[in-house]
């Protein structure tokens, strides 16, 4: 059976369905989901049926896939090191009350492309529900190719040879973290343009997020306005939906034409669930090992460790 796509807004956003996702895909069955992702940027798989097993299989046909750094004497909660952990649960799979916790995943609510803050992009980023709240705990998204069309052509010539600078502590800060600048300026920041060209569809796009604290060349007050700005005028309705979570849903997103956030839920009272692969931008379907794993070096160099994957044993 063809993959069938109910779009969602007229050009951002499909419900697809037709393919059993927890057996290996041929080729063309690929194509048709690397077809869809590049005409919607987002997908929503219903229902699933999905292991873990089945998800890093799934994600595997879309490129190399980042893995969570292990350390020594660190319990985690997921089985394989490609499944990075979005929920609000700690080891034994209790909510968590470690603050440190609660305050990373803030950042989560603003708007945002995954690994915005790293030098190799992350070009899907690949969800699934595992548990979801009663109420709540949606994803919203944003289509960062039509905002983009709908810019006047000064902002667009303007924004032509511009340079983002993203740091994942500035997102933190922009949350409430208490980080001072100056520490935030002695960790990694990545470099990308504002605006690209969306290789899958030929589409310009814009290229921000929360994670986007400077613009090269221009005074950082008028930068971060805007950045500010640009991130307003991604997220108006025309150009956004949400997601409500089901057990066994699944959504693809494309980092480099989207933007996405998490929406409130109770998370001090209600658990959810959800578990992410992340497919590096350019890389071979298929690839085990690149050798490197940028997440892994980026909290390792950081003065505070707030690493989310790896939920601390309980008592350390
Ligand atoms: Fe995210």
């Amino acid at each position: 059976m063809p993959l069938k796509a109910e779009p969602i807004l007229p050009r951002f956003g499909a419900e697809c369905s037709g393919l059993d996702l927890t057996r290996p895909l041929s080729a063309e069955e690929v194509k048709q989901v690397t077809d869809a992702m590049d005409k919607w940027g987002v997908t929503v798989w219903r229902n699933t049926g999905m292991s873990d097993a089945d998800h890093v299989e799934f994600s595997r046909n879309f490129g190399y896939l980042e893995k969570v750094m292990r350390r020594e004497g660190v319990k985690y909660r997921l089985p394989f090191p490609q499944l990075f952990d979005a929920s609000n649960l700690n080891v034994e799979g209790e909510i968590t009350k470690d603050p440190g916790a609660i305050q990373y995943r803030k950042g989560d609510r603003l708007w945002h492309t995954d690994s915005a803050f790293l030098e190799k992009r992350t070009s899907y980023s690949i969800l699934l529900a595992h548990q979801v709240p009663s109420k709540g705990g949606n994803t919203g998204f944003a289509d960062t190719r039509s905002a983009y069309d709908d810019l006047p052509q000064d902002m667009k010539d303007f924004l032509e040879d511009k340079i983002g600078v993203n740091s994942l502590w500035w997102s933190r800060k922009m949350a409430g973290a208490d980080i001072p600048e100056e520490e935030i300026d002695a960790r990694f920041k990545a470099r990308h343009p504002l605006v690209h060209v969306h290789r899958g569809s030929g589409r310009k796009a814009l290229f921000i997020a929360a994670h986007t604290m400077d613009i090269e060349g221009m005074d950082k007050a008028e930068g971060r306005k805007l950045i500010k700005e640009l991130i307003e005028h991604c997220t108006q309705p025309q150009y956004t939906f949400e997601v409500s979570w089901n057990v066994g849903d699944m959504v693809i997103w494309d980092n480099l034409c989207t933007m996405h956030h998490g929406c409130e839920f109770d998370y001090e009272n209600e658990k959810r669930d959800m578990r992410r692969t992340t497919v590096r931008e350019g890389t071979e379907p298929h690839t085990m090992d690149m050798g490197d794993d940028p997440y892994g070096d980026l909290f390792s160099k950081s003065p505070k460790l707030v690493d989310i994957n790896a939920a601390r044993v309980a008592g350390r």
